[in-house]
């Protein structure tokens, strides 16, 4: 059976800001409990307001490890005020710049995963230079950029243990579908082109492929 988050996760992640949906999150959650049987720490780039990160912990503490999350706070091209995903209030009023720490924050605590994650504030290749260890799961879900997806591809992936899962979010094979860019389908290419990696899902614009040989 499809493993599934209790209700009340369900709920939270629903009630969550954010851009996943729950058809979507559910395939983030049964994959995030089947690479969490590896015993290793399960990472997210885009933490945003935590919505995701939610079933990442969720996951992580079903399995008894720790989920990461990685981001700025500051948004994305397409939040920053006066483009199309921008939300007025992500803006820290007193710098004008957004930040989307406080509401994580929140959307963590009134879930009761606070222990179960560390958030690491930062920009993702600088954090993903000075990160040594194996994971059991890297979800990138960050920058749509073809700079900012290439430098999670090349910062994170390399950390993706043998059987361990790479979920990439936003991949959009149709260039009439896509809403951000296809950068997140270039990397997806790119991994199952390298032979290290193949593919074990496909959920709308959610894949999961898993890491079956050295390299990226
Ligand atoms: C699409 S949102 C993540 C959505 C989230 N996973 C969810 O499901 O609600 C992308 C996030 O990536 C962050 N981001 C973009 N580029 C980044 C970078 N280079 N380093 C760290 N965070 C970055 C933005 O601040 C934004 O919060």
């Amino acid at each position: 059976m499809t493993p599934a988050p209790k209700p009340e996760i369900l709920a939270a992640f629903e009630a969550a800001k954010g851009f996943m949906p729950v058809g979507e999150g559910l395939a983030l959650y049964a994959a995030a409990v089947e690479a969490g049987g590896l015993g290793l720490p399960l990472l997210e780039v885009g933490t945003y307001c935590g919505r995701s990160t939610l079933l990442l912990a969720d996951a992580a503490r079903a399995a008894g490890v720790t989920a990461l999350t990685v981001d700025h706070h500051r948004g994305s091209e397409e939040q920053q005020p006066g483009w199309e995903y921008h939300d007025p209030e992500t803006v820290d009023p007193e710098l004008g710049l957004m930040d989307t720490l406080p509401t994580f924050r929140r959307t963590l605590h009134k879930a009761g995963l606070e222990e179960h994650v560390i958030a690491l504030v930062g920009r993702s290749p600088q954090v993903a230079r000075v990160w040594a260890a194996p994971l059991a799961l890297v979800f990138i879900d960050g920058g749509h950029t073809d700079e900012h997806a290439t430098a999670d591809y090349e910062g994170w992936a390399p950390h993706v243990a043998e059987g361990g899962l790479l979920v990439i979010h936003d991949v959009f094979p149709d260039p009439a579908d896509e809403f951000t860019g296809q950068a997140p389908y270039r990397i997806y290419l790119r991994a199952l082109e390298s032979g290290a990696f193949e593919e074990i899902s496909v959920t709308d614009s959610l894949r999961v492929l898993r890491r079956t040989g050295a390299g990226i």
